[in-house]
Protein backbone atom coordinates (compact mmCIF):
# COMPACT_ATOMS: atom_id res chain seq x y z
CA UNK A 1 0.00 0.00 0.00
CA UNK A 2 1.33 3.67 -1.11
CA UNK A 3 1.24 6.01 1.61
CA UNK A 4 0.86 9.52 0.93
CA UNK A 5 2.36 11.84 2.80
CA UNK A 6 4.45 9.91 5.25
CA UNK A 7 8.08 11.07 5.22
CA UNK A 8 8.99 11.01 8.41
CA UNK A 9 11.09 9.13 10.29
CA UNK A 10 9.59 6.30 12.57
CA UNK A 11 8.55 7.82 15.79
CA UNK A 12 11.09 6.69 18.78
CA UNK A 13 9.18 4.66 21.36
CA UNK A 14 10.27 7.29 24.27
CA UNK A 15 12.52 10.51 23.92
CA UNK A 16 13.35 12.67 26.66
CA UNK A 17 11.00 15.98 26.46
CA UNK A 18 12.39 18.16 29.24
CA UNK A 19 10.42 20.37 31.21
CA UNK A 20 7.04 21.77 30.31
CA UNK A 21 6.81 25.13 29.39
CA UNK A 22 4.36 26.86 31.89
CA UNK A 23 0.88 28.90 30.99
CA UNK A 24 -0.03 31.95 31.98
CA UNK A 25 -3.53 32.87 32.03
CA UNK A 26 -4.67 35.60 29.38
CA UNK A 27 -6.39 39.18 30.81
CA UNK A 28 -9.91 37.91 33.03
CA UNK A 29 -9.18 34.18 32.07
CA UNK A 30 -10.47 31.94 35.04
CA UNK A 31 -8.38 29.31 36.44
CA UNK A 32 -9.55 26.37 37.93
CA UNK A 33 -7.24 24.33 40.09
CA UNK A 34 -6.83 20.97 41.63
CA UNK A 35 -5.03 18.44 43.13
CA UNK A 36 -5.08 14.76 42.47
CA UNK A 37 -3.36 11.56 44.15
CA UNK A 38 -2.37 8.83 41.47
CA UNK A 39 -2.21 6.34 44.77
CA UNK A 40 -2.49 2.21 45.64
CA UNK A 41 -5.91 1.67 47.47
CA UNK A 42 -8.83 -0.27 48.76
CA UNK A 43 -11.98 0.32 47.30
CA UNK A 44 -15.33 -1.19 48.20
CA UNK A 45 -17.26 -2.24 44.47
CA UNK A 46 -20.46 -2.91 46.39
CA UNK A 47 -20.22 -6.32 47.54
CA UNK A 48 -16.87 -6.59 45.95
CA UNK A 49 -13.78 -5.02 47.86
CA UNK A 50 -10.42 -4.81 45.89
CA UNK A 51 -6.94 -3.65 45.59
CA UNK A 52 -6.66 -1.13 42.88
CA UNK A 53 -4.74 2.09 41.73
CA UNK A 54 -6.89 5.34 41.74
CA UNK A 55 -6.94 9.18 41.98
CA UNK A 56 -7.61 9.63 46.03
CA UNK A 57 -10.07 6.63 47.11
CA UNK A 58 -12.82 6.57 44.85
CA UNK A 59 -13.18 5.23 41.54
CA UNK A 60 -14.45 7.16 39.52
CA UNK A 61 -11.94 9.90 40.61
CA UNK A 62 -12.95 13.77 41.88
CA UNK A 63 -15.12 15.44 39.20
CA UNK A 64 -13.12 18.16 37.20
CA UNK A 65 -15.67 20.80 36.40
CA UNK A 66 -15.09 24.28 34.75
CA UNK A 67 -16.14 26.73 32.52
CA UNK A 68 -15.06 26.40 28.18
CA UNK A 69 -12.39 28.97 28.31
CA UNK A 70 -11.15 28.90 31.80
CA UNK A 71 -7.90 27.69 32.45
CA UNK A 72 -6.85 24.21 34.40
CA UNK A 73 -4.36 23.92 36.58
CA UNK A 74 -3.98 20.12 37.82
CA UNK A 75 -1.16 18.91 39.44
CA UNK A 76 -0.72 15.44 40.00
CA UNK A 77 1.03 13.85 42.97
CA UNK A 78 2.54 9.96 41.85
CA UNK A 79 2.12 7.86 44.88
CA UNK A 80 1.91 5.14 42.30
CA UNK A 81 4.57 2.25 42.22
CA UNK A 82 5.13 3.09 38.82
CA UNK A 83 5.41 5.93 36.18
CA UNK A 84 2.12 7.56 35.24
CA UNK A 85 0.83 10.96 32.93
CA UNK A 86 -2.66 11.96 33.06
CA UNK A 87 -4.44 12.40 29.30
CA UNK A 88 -7.50 15.42 28.81
CA UNK A 89 -9.21 12.80 26.46
CA UNK A 90 -11.23 15.17 24.09
CA UNK A 91 -9.90 17.87 25.27
CA UNK A 92 -8.60 20.00 22.22
CA UNK A 93 -5.41 21.52 24.78
CA UNK A 94 -2.22 22.09 23.91
CA UNK A 95 -0.03 19.87 22.57
CA UNK A 96 2.42 19.91 25.46
CA UNK A 97 -0.09 19.22 27.77
CA UNK A 98 -1.53 16.40 26.08
CA UNK A 99 0.03 13.50 28.72
CA UNK A 100 1.68 11.16 26.42
CA UNK A 101 4.58 9.80 27.60
CA UNK A 102 7.87 10.09 25.02
CA UNK A 103 6.17 12.52 23.31
CA UNK A 104 4.42 15.27 25.30
CA UNK A 105 6.15 14.49 28.60
CA UNK A 106 8.47 12.69 30.25
CA UNK A 107 6.71 10.56 32.54
CA UNK A 108 6.04 11.24 35.99
CA UNK A 109 8.00 9.42 37.85
CA UNK A 110 7.04 7.65 41.40
CA UNK A 111 7.36 10.28 44.53
CA UNK A 112 7.22 12.95 42.45
CA UNK A 113 4.37 14.96 40.91
CA UNK A 114 3.63 17.51 37.60
CA UNK A 115 1.24 19.85 37.18
CA UNK A 116 -0.86 20.31 33.76
CA UNK A 117 -2.11 23.65 32.87
CA UNK A 118 -4.42 23.93 29.65
CA UNK A 119 -7.41 25.99 28.55
CA UNK A 120 -10.40 24.22 27.97
CA UNK A 121 -12.02 25.50 25.05
CA UNK A 122 -15.10 23.77 23.84
CA UNK A 123 -18.30 22.76 26.35
CA UNK A 124 -19.37 19.37 26.77
CA UNK A 125 -18.51 16.11 28.52
CA UNK A 126 -14.94 14.10 28.59
CA UNK A 127 -12.95 12.28 31.36
CA UNK A 128 -9.12 11.72 31.89
CA UNK A 129 -7.09 8.91 32.46
CA UNK A 130 -3.55 7.75 32.22
CA UNK A 131 -1.46 7.24 29.42
CA UNK A 132 0.75 4.79 30.23
CA UNK A 133 0.82 1.03 29.83
CA UNK A 134 -2.56 -0.65 30.21
CA UNK A 135 -3.24 1.81 33.91
CA UNK A 136 -7.03 3.11 32.43
CA UNK A 137 -7.85 -0.21 33.74
CA UNK A 138 -7.28 0.67 37.23
CA UNK A 139 -9.56 2.73 39.25
CA UNK A 140 -7.59 5.73 37.34
CA UNK A 141 -10.01 7.58 35.65
CA UNK A 142 -12.64 10.88 36.51
CA UNK A 143 -15.03 12.73 34.79
CA UNK A 144 -14.22 16.31 33.26
CA UNK A 145 -16.99 18.28 32.68
CA UNK A 146 -16.64 21.64 30.69
CA UNK A 147 -19.80 23.78 31.17
CA UNK A 148 -21.31 26.17 28.41
CA UNK A 149 -21.93 29.46 30.16
CA UNK A 150 -24.62 30.20 27.35
CA UNK A 151 -26.34 27.10 27.51
CA UNK A 152 -30.24 27.27 28.20
CA UNK A 153 -30.44 24.13 30.36
CA UNK A 154 -33.33 22.53 29.70
CA UNK A 155 -33.39 20.44 32.70
CA UNK A 156 -33.84 20.10 36.12
CA UNK A 157 -30.93 17.66 37.83
CA UNK A 158 -27.61 16.37 35.89
CA UNK A 159 -26.38 12.72 37.14
CA UNK A 160 -22.60 11.82 35.90
CA UNK A 161 -23.09 8.23 34.95
CA UNK A 162 -19.23 6.65 34.27
CA UNK A 163 -19.08 2.93 33.32
CA UNK A 164 -16.39 0.48 33.50
CA UNK A 165 -15.28 -3.12 32.98
CA UNK A 166 -13.43 -4.57 36.34
CA UNK A 167 -10.96 -7.14 36.68
CA UNK A 168 -7.89 -4.90 38.69
CA UNK A 169 -7.86 -7.22 42.35
CA UNK A 170 -10.00 -9.45 41.78
CA UNK A 171 -6.98 -11.99 41.65
CA UNK A 172 -5.25 -10.35 38.51
CA UNK A 173 -4.29 -6.96 37.23
CA UNK A 174 -4.50 -5.26 33.74
CA UNK A 175 -0.72 -5.78 33.29
CA UNK A 176 -0.92 -9.82 33.81
CA UNK A 177 -4.56 -9.51 31.47
CA UNK A 178 -1.75 -8.06 28.87
CA UNK A 179 0.77 -10.62 29.47
CA UNK A 180 -1.69 -13.46 29.08
CA UNK A 181 -3.16 -11.87 25.92
CA UNK A 182 0.01 -11.55 24.50
CA UNK A 183 1.04 -14.84 25.45
CA UNK A 184 -1.05 -16.21 23.08
CA UNK A 185 -2.30 -18.53 25.36
CA UNK A 186 -5.69 -17.10 24.85
CA UNK A 187 -7.99 -20.08 26.29
CA UNK A 188 -8.81 -18.56 29.57
CA UNK A 189 -7.52 -17.52 32.72
CA UNK A 190 -7.29 -19.60 35.43
CA UNK A 191 -9.75 -18.00 38.19
CA UNK A 192 -13.48 -18.46 37.08
CA UNK A 193 -15.41 -19.62 34.67
CA UNK A 194 -16.42 -15.42 33.93
CA UNK A 195 -12.80 -14.38 33.69
CA UNK A 196 -10.47 -14.21 30.82
CA UNK A 197 -10.20 -14.28 27.24
CA UNK A 198 -13.76 -15.81 26.19
CA UNK A 199 -13.18 -15.11 22.65
CA UNK A 200 -14.83 -18.35 21.01
CA UNK A 201 -18.18 -17.12 23.52
CA UNK A 202 -17.38 -14.06 21.65
CA UNK A 203 -17.36 -15.04 17.79
CA UNK A 204 -20.71 -17.11 17.97
CA UNK A 205 -22.58 -13.46 20.04
CA UNK A 206 -20.89 -12.06 16.70
CA UNK A 207 -22.45 -14.67 14.00
CA UNK A 208 -26.15 -14.76 15.38
CA UNK A 209 -26.14 -10.84 13.82
CA UNK A 210 -27.98 -9.83 17.69
CA UNK A 211 -25.19 -6.97 17.72
CA UNK A 212 -23.60 -4.99 14.96
CA UNK A 213 -19.80 -4.60 16.49
CA UNK A 214 -19.10 -8.60 15.45
CA UNK A 215 -15.99 -9.99 17.86
CA UNK A 216 -16.41 -6.91 20.51
CA UNK A 217 -13.84 -7.68 22.88
CA UNK A 218 -10.93 -9.60 24.45
CA UNK A 219 -11.09 -9.97 28.43
CA UNK A 220 -14.35 -11.67 29.85
CA UNK A 221 -15.00 -9.26 33.03
CA UNK A 222 -15.41 -10.16 36.57
CA UNK A 223 -17.45 -7.15 37.21
CA UNK A 224 -19.09 -4.27 35.27
CA UNK A 225 -19.57 -1.35 37.34
CA UNK A 226 -21.53 2.05 36.99
CA UNK A 227 -19.83 4.82 39.50
CA UNK A 228 -17.77 2.18 40.81
CA UNK A 229 -20.46 0.14 41.78
CA UNK A 230 -21.22 -3.38 41.03
CA UNK A 231 -24.92 -4.41 40.75
CA UNK A 232 -25.38 -5.75 44.04
CA UNK A 233 -24.86 -2.60 46.14
CA UNK A 234 -25.87 -0.07 43.20
CA UNK A 235 -25.38 3.49 43.08
CA UNK A 236 -28.57 5.13 43.37
CA UNK A 237 -29.49 8.36 41.56
CA UNK A 238 -32.51 10.55 42.51
CA UNK A 239 -34.69 13.28 41.34
CA UNK A 240 -38.34 14.09 41.58
CA UNK A 241 -41.31 12.27 39.56
CA UNK A 242 -42.03 14.54 36.20
CA UNK A 243 -38.31 16.50 36.57
CA UNK A 244 -36.07 16.02 33.42
CA UNK A 245 -32.72 14.77 33.88
CA UNK A 246 -29.15 14.92 32.15
CA UNK A 247 -27.29 12.08 31.58
CA UNK A 248 -23.72 12.38 31.13
CA UNK A 249 -22.80 9.09 30.47
CA UNK A 250 -19.13 7.58 30.03
CA UNK A 251 -17.48 4.58 28.94
CA UNK A 252 -14.05 4.21 30.83
CA UNK A 253 -14.21 0.73 30.37
CA UNK A 254 -10.70 -0.72 28.59
CA UNK A 255 -12.18 -3.47 26.81
CA UNK A 256 -16.05 -3.28 26.79
CA UNK A 257 -18.31 -1.57 24.65
CA UNK A 258 -22.10 -1.34 26.86
CA UNK A 259 -25.63 -0.85 25.27
CA UNK A 260 -27.35 1.57 28.21
CA UNK A 261 -30.95 1.86 28.78
CA UNK A 262 -33.80 2.76 31.88
CA UNK A 263 -36.27 0.75 32.28
CA UNK A 264 -39.86 2.32 31.59
CA UNK A 265 -38.23 5.64 30.00
CA UNK A 266 -36.91 6.32 26.85
CA UNK A 267 -34.01 8.59 26.67
CA UNK A 268 -33.01 11.67 24.29
CA UNK A 269 -29.72 11.82 22.90
CA UNK A 270 -28.61 15.29 22.71
CA UNK A 271 -24.65 15.18 22.72
CA UNK A 272 -22.06 13.27 21.76
CA UNK A 273 -18.31 13.97 22.96
CA UNK A 274 -19.28 17.08 23.90
CA UNK A 275 -20.54 18.28 20.38
CA UNK A 276 -24.71 18.62 20.25
CA UNK A 277 -26.57 17.02 17.93
CA UNK A 278 -29.92 16.76 16.47
CA UNK A 279 -32.00 15.26 19.38
CA UNK A 280 -32.88 11.63 18.97
CA UNK A 281 -35.36 9.93 21.04
CA UNK A 282 -34.53 5.91 21.46
CA UNK A 283 -34.99 2.89 23.80
CA UNK A 284 -31.45 2.13 24.25
CA UNK A 285 -27.91 3.82 22.63
CA UNK A 286 -24.60 2.08 22.26
CA UNK A 287 -21.36 3.29 23.82
CA UNK A 288 -18.17 2.51 23.20
CA UNK A 289 -14.39 2.81 24.85
CA UNK A 290 -13.78 6.82 25.76
CA UNK A 291 -17.32 7.96 23.75
CA UNK A 292 -19.50 10.21 25.98
CA UNK A 293 -23.16 10.69 25.37
CA UNK A 294 -25.53 13.24 26.82
CA UNK A 295 -28.99 11.90 27.20
CA UNK A 296 -32.26 13.87 28.37
CA UNK A 297 -34.96 11.65 30.11
CA UNK A 298 -38.48 12.81 31.54
CA UNK A 299 -38.49 10.51 34.92
CA UNK A 300 -41.50 8.53 35.76
CA UNK A 301 -42.59 7.92 39.75
CA UNK A 302 -40.44 4.81 41.28
CA UNK A 303 -37.55 2.81 40.90
CA UNK A 304 -35.81 1.87 38.02
CA UNK A 305 -32.73 0.37 36.63
CA UNK A 306 -30.33 2.37 34.45
CA UNK A 307 -28.51 -0.71 33.15
CA UNK A 308 -25.57 -1.12 30.80
CA UNK A 309 -24.69 -4.69 29.21
CA UNK A 310 -21.44 -5.32 28.37
CA UNK A 311 -21.75 -5.95 23.97
CA UNK A 312 -21.00 -9.61 23.26
CA UNK A 313 -20.40 -10.46 26.90
CA UNK A 314 -21.49 -12.33 30.16
CA UNK A 315 -22.82 -9.87 32.94
CA UNK A 316 -24.65 -5.96 33.44
CA UNK A 317 -23.62 -2.97 34.73
CA UNK A 318 -26.71 -1.29 36.84
CA UNK A 319 -27.74 1.91 38.99
CA UNK A 320 -30.95 2.47 40.47
CA UNK A 321 -32.48 5.64 39.43
CA UNK A 322 -35.30 6.37 41.88
CA UNK A 323 -38.11 9.15 42.43
CA UNK A 324 -39.98 7.56 45.18
CA UNK A 325 -40.81 5.23 47.34
CA UNK A 326 -41.06 1.05 46.06
CA UNK A 327 -38.88 -1.80 46.24
CA UNK A 328 -36.02 -1.76 43.99
CA UNK A 329 -35.98 -4.17 40.81
CA UNK A 330 -34.36 -7.72 40.84
CA UNK A 331 -30.09 -7.10 40.82
CA UNK A 332 -30.53 -8.92 36.86
CA UNK A 333 -33.18 -7.27 35.91
CA UNK A 334 -32.71 -6.35 32.04
CA UNK A 335 -35.13 -3.34 30.61
CA UNK A 336 -37.42 -4.35 27.91
CA UNK A 337 -36.09 -1.04 26.22
CA UNK A 338 -32.65 -2.98 25.46
CA UNK A 339 -34.59 -5.39 23.09
CA UNK A 340 -36.15 -2.22 21.33
CA UNK A 341 -34.27 0.32 19.19
CA UNK A 342 -30.27 0.40 20.43
CA UNK A 343 -29.26 3.79 18.43
CA UNK A 344 -25.61 3.66 16.94
CA UNK A 345 -23.52 6.53 17.82
CA UNK A 346 -22.83 7.22 13.84
CA UNK A 347 -26.67 7.31 12.84
CA UNK A 348 -26.20 10.75 14.69
CA UNK A 349 -26.80 13.87 12.97
CA UNK A 350 -25.17 16.79 13.56
CA UNK A 351 -26.45 19.85 15.30
CA UNK A 352 -26.15 23.11 13.05
CA UNK A 353 -23.84 24.33 15.24
CA UNK A 354 -21.16 21.49 15.65
CA UNK A 355 -20.70 21.39 11.78
CA UNK A 356 -17.25 21.78 10.70
CA UNK A 357 -17.36 24.76 7.51
CA UNK A 358 -17.64 23.04 4.28
CA UNK A 359 -14.61 22.47 2.56
CA UNK A 360 -12.94 20.21 0.35
CA UNK A 361 -10.23 17.96 1.88
CA UNK A 362 -6.52 19.61 1.08
CA UNK A 363 -4.98 16.27 1.76
CA UNK A 364 -5.87 12.67 2.57
CA UNK A 365 -4.15 9.88 4.99
CA UNK A 366 -4.70 6.24 5.30
CA UNK A 367 -5.12 4.91 8.46
CA UNK A 368 -5.36 0.90 8.00
CA UNK A 369 -6.37 -1.15 11.40
CA UNK A 370 -5.22 -4.91 11.08
CA UNK A 371 -4.52 -7.72 13.81
CA UNK A 372 -6.10 -10.60 15.84
CA UNK A 373 -5.66 -12.16 18.72
CA UNK A 374 -3.57 -15.55 17.60
CA UNK A 375 -0.97 -13.62 18.18
CA UNK A 376 -2.17 -11.24 20.08
CA UNK A 377 -0.87 -8.32 17.88
CA UNK A 378 -2.28 -5.19 16.70
CA UNK A 379 -1.28 -2.51 14.52
CA UNK A 380 -1.88 0.85 12.38
CA UNK A 381 -0.45 1.07 8.51
CA UNK A 382 1.16 -2.50 8.73
CA UNK A 383 3.37 -2.03 12.36
CA UNK A 384 3.14 -1.29 15.90
CA UNK A 385 3.58 1.81 17.15
CA UNK A 386 6.96 2.79 17.65
CA UNK A 387 7.74 0.93 14.28
CA UNK A 388 5.10 2.43 12.30
CA UNK A 389 5.66 5.72 10.07
CA UNK A 390 4.24 8.73 11.75
CA UNK A 391 1.28 11.35 9.63
CA UNK A 392 2.05 14.31 8.57
CA UNK A 393 0.01 17.12 9.29
CA UNK A 394 0.16 20.65 7.58
CA UNK A 395 -1.13 23.14 9.91
CA UNK A 396 -4.15 24.98 8.15
CA UNK A 397 -5.32 21.65 6.28
CA UNK A 398 -8.28 20.02 5.71
CA UNK A 399 -7.30 16.80 6.49
CA UNK A 400 -9.15 13.61 5.39
CA UNK A 401 -8.27 10.43 7.70
CA UNK A 402 -9.70 6.97 6.22
CA UNK A 403 -9.62 4.62 8.76
CA UNK A 404 -10.00 1.00 7.31
CA UNK A 405 -10.87 -2.03 9.60
CA UNK A 406 -9.22 -5.22 8.26
CA UNK A 407 -9.96 -7.10 11.37
CA UNK A 408 -13.04 -9.06 12.56
CA UNK A 409 -13.17 -6.71 15.95
CA UNK A 410 -14.70 -3.08 16.21
CA UNK A 411 -12.08 -0.69 17.17
CA UNK A 412 -13.42 2.77 18.79
CA UNK A 413 -10.55 5.18 17.34
CA UNK A 414 -9.36 8.14 18.95
CA UNK A 415 -8.08 11.42 18.08
CA UNK A 416 -6.11 13.67 20.58
CA UNK A 417 -6.21 17.36 20.53
CA UNK A 418 -8.78 17.91 17.67
CA UNK A 419 -12.30 16.72 16.63
CA UNK A 420 -13.48 15.36 13.21
CA UNK A 421 -16.74 14.92 11.20
CA UNK A 422 -18.00 11.81 9.82
CA UNK A 423 -19.01 12.25 6.26
CA UNK A 424 -22.81 13.37 7.33
CA UNK A 425 -20.58 16.39 9.94
CA UNK A 426 -21.14 14.37 12.92
CA UNK A 427 -18.45 15.91 15.00
CA UNK A 428 -16.40 13.32 17.42
CA UNK A 429 -13.25 12.95 18.73
CA UNK A 430 -13.57 8.43 18.95
CA UNK A 431 -16.37 6.85 16.74
CA UNK A 432 -16.17 2.86 16.61
CA UNK A 433 -15.53 1.13 13.67
CA UNK A 434 -17.20 -1.83 12.98
CA UNK A 435 -15.42 -5.17 11.22
CA UNK A 436 -14.32 -4.95 7.95
CA UNK A 437 -15.85 -1.13 7.64
CA UNK A 438 -14.56 2.31 6.88
CA UNK A 439 -15.33 5.48 7.53
CA UNK A 440 -13.89 8.75 6.26
CA UNK A 441 -13.45 11.78 9.00
CA UNK A 442 -12.48 15.04 8.33
CA UNK A 443 -10.07 16.93 10.57
CA UNK A 444 -8.97 20.75 10.32
CA UNK A 445 -5.25 20.93 11.38
CA UNK A 446 -5.54 24.02 13.36
CA UNK A 447 -3.51 22.76 16.87
CA UNK A 448 0.16 22.21 15.94
CA UNK A 449 2.17 19.52 18.01
CA UNK A 450 3.10 15.60 18.04
CA UNK A 451 -0.44 14.01 18.46
CA UNK A 452 -2.00 10.02 18.90
CA UNK A 453 -4.56 8.10 17.27
CA UNK A 454 -5.10 4.96 18.81
CA UNK A 455 -7.49 2.49 19.60
CA UNK A 456 -9.65 3.30 22.92
CA UNK A 457 -9.20 -0.75 23.37
CA UNK A 458 -6.35 -0.69 26.43
CA UNK A 459 -5.59 -3.51 24.85
CA UNK A 460 -5.53 -3.03 21.56
CA UNK A 461 -3.64 0.54 22.07
CA UNK A 462 -0.77 -1.39 24.08
CA UNK A 463 -0.59 -4.03 21.61
CA UNK A 464 0.46 -1.30 19.03
CA UNK A 465 -3.01 0.00 17.19
CA UNK A 466 -1.81 3.34 17.34
CA UNK A 467 -0.29 5.79 15.39
CA UNK A 468 1.47 9.75 15.47
CA UNK A 469 0.11 12.35 13.56
CA UNK A 470 3.38 15.33 13.77
CA UNK A 471 2.61 18.58 12.63
CA UNK A 472 5.57 19.10 10.00
CA UNK A 473 4.62 22.62 9.46
CU1 LIG B 1 -8.50 8.37 26.16
CU2 LIG B 1 -5.04 8.37 23.94
O1 LIG B 1 -6.78 8.31 25.03
CU1 LIG C 1 -9.08 -2.06 18.88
Amino acid sequence: MVLAGCSNDPSPAARPIGATPSLTPSAGQRVVSQSLVAKPTTLDLGGVTVDTWAYGDTAPGPLLRAKAGDMLRVTVDNQLPDDTTIHWHGIRLRNVADGVPGQTQDPIKPGTSYTYEFTAPDPGTYFFHPHVGVQLDRGLYAPLIIDDPSEPGRYDAEWVVVLDDWIDGTGTTPDEVFTKLTGGQGGGMDHGSMEGMDHGAMRGMARDGAQPFGDAGDVAYPHYVINGRAPADPDVLRAKPGQRVRMRVINAGSDTIFAVAMGGHQMTVTATDGWPVEPVTTDAFYIGMGERYDVEVTLDDGVFPLVATPVGKKGIARALVRTGPGRAPADDTTPRELSGQVLMGTDLRPAESSRLDPKDPDDQQMLHLSGQMQPYSWAVNGKPFGQNTPISLTRGNRVRLRMMNMTTMTHPMHLHGHTFALPNGLRKDTVLIAPMRSIDVDLDADNPGDWMAHCHNIYHAEAGMMIALNYVK
